[in-house]
């Protein structure tokens, strides 16, 4: 093997480690180093790496089918797998839709909304409703819903959809929960009276943050009032559940902790558990239906749509799930592994919140607990401190208004075990401490 990436996918500018293999939270690279990966690279590992039944659905597929057309088969894996989503779709009558990444999801979604609209005669409702800090994809029309630092440099040819402030996003604010709900909920209103509800198709948001903002909880009333005002003005409620989707923070979908029914969710990631790319669409009955009855059907997607081996692992996803009742081991293990981050923070200045569900964890970085001012540059620098522990942790440095907020997260396998936890805390803990000095109990 030549010692030159000549691929720009993996950091050139930094030597990054060369992965050779991999088993559960566990990365082995080349110069014989072990990592814990507590983030699944980017919240992708719902099941770990290289799981024994998710290998062994993709080699049974491969050896019969590995792609179709969407316009000219079905296929097996696909039906199965939207009987599987139908089931566990946070919605009634759910039904799928399938793509490759989190970005091609939610740019179905995007198209789905606009048409939908045209199909029921309210072709006017073309504008979309999203909220900052956000992070919905990396192509055009996704990195426009999305509030983000991403958005830099791109900003011209970007809509400008992120206008309403997520709450619990701003940690100084003096609100209480009931205050930042209806904060919350009037920065949405506010931006649909403004935007006229007979031009907006939908108002996109992810439930529980992910990258942008590293676990923000919404608090509660908050999702079920986006809901009631999506009734009210007759928007769609369109939810990002690329990170938090199959078991990430403990029950199927975010949405489920406040038994909210949205009327579309996109997910990806842990869908597959990074077996192979791998997304999709749930969508309620009533919007399916409309799609069903046109002639065209629903016309826009991507070539891989529906891809036979990606729906055969993401069923055997939702089978393992199932089976090892890992929603409940998401729910136990994240409880220990916040009880651990609460130690850390108990031990140093500069975590100024804990913060997140099941295993969807995060820290927010501040200068100290008084001012809870962000700690400059600290998401960048306790990753690179993690990693001098062999420990993979997510950094999530992100704007909110004058600030940059400091902020990683956590997200290790849905399949962890307690030694494993503590290990992780062991050494975030390690890490944290060589942030700076730590403070006397
Ligand atoms: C909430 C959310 N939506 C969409 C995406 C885009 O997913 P992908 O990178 O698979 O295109 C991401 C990626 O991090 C995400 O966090």
């Amino acid at each position: 093997m030549t010692d030159i990436d000549f691929s720009l996918t993996a950091s050139p500018s930094r030597r990054l480690p060369v992965a050779t293999h991999a088993s559960g939270m566990r990365i082995w690279d080349s110069d014989g180093n072990e990592w814990l990966d507590a983030c699944g690279g980017a919240m992708v590992m719902s099941l770990g790496h290289c799981h024994p039944r998710l290998v062994e659905a993709a080699q049974k597929q491969l050896e019969k089918l590995t792609f179709t057309y969407r316009f000219s088969f079905s296929n097996e894996p696909m039906i199965e797998l939207a009987g599987l989503i139908r089931e566990i779709a946070p919605m009634d009558r759910g039904w799928a839709f399938f793509n490759s990444s989190g970005s091609e999801s939610v740019e179905s979604a995007i198209h789905l909304a606009l048409l939908y609209w045209q199909h029921v005669g309210q072709p006017a409702k073309t504008e979309l409703i999203s909220r900052y800090p956000s992070f919905h994809g990396s192509t055009l029309g996704a990195l426009g819903l999305s509030g983000s630092r991403w958005r830099q440099g791109f900003e011209h040819v970007l809509d400008d959809n992120p206008v309403a402030q997520a709450p619990n996003s701003d940690i100084r604010s003096d609100r209480t929960p009931t205050e930042e709900a209806t904060f919350g909920l009037r920065e949405i209103e506010i931006a649909l009276r403004a935007r006229g509800p007979e031009n907006v198709a939908a108002v996109f948001l992810e439930p529980i943050s992910g990258a942008s903002a590293a676990a923000v909880v919404p608090p509660d009333g908050y999702l079920e009032g986006v809901r009631a005002l999506c009734d009210k003005y007759d928007v769609l409620m369109i939810c990002d559940e690329t990170v938090t989707g199959f078991g990430r923070t403990g029950q199927w979908w975010a949405v489920d902790h406040w038994g909210v029914q949205p009327d579309i969710v996109s997910y990806a990631k842990g869908v597959s558990s990074g077996v192979t790319p791998f997304s999709g669409l749930a969508m309620s009955g009533t919007i399916a239906d409309v799609f069903a009855a046109a002639p065209e059907g629903f016309p826009y997607g991507h070539t891989y749509s529906g891809n036979p081996v990606g729906c055969a692992v993401a069923a055997e996803v939702i089978r393992t799930i199932r089976d090892d009742d890992l929603l409940a081991n998401s729910t136990e293990m994240g409880k220990r592994l916040s009880a651990g981050l609460m130690e850390i923070a108990d031990r140093s200045p500069h975590i100024g919140q804990v913060r997140g569900r099941g295993l969807l964890q995060g820290l927010e970085l501040v200068t100290d607990k008084e001012s809870l001012e962000p700690l400059a540059g600290a998401s960048y620098r306790l990753a690179g401190l993690a990693r001098d522990q062999n420990l993979m942790i997510y950094s999530c440095p992100t704007p909110l208004g004058e600030r940059v907020i400091e902020a990683v997260m956590l997200a290790p396998p849905i399949t962890i075990d307690e030694r494993d936890i503590d290990e992780i805390v062991s050494r975030l803990g390690d890490a944290v401490e060589a942030l700076s000095p730590v403070s006397p109990r």
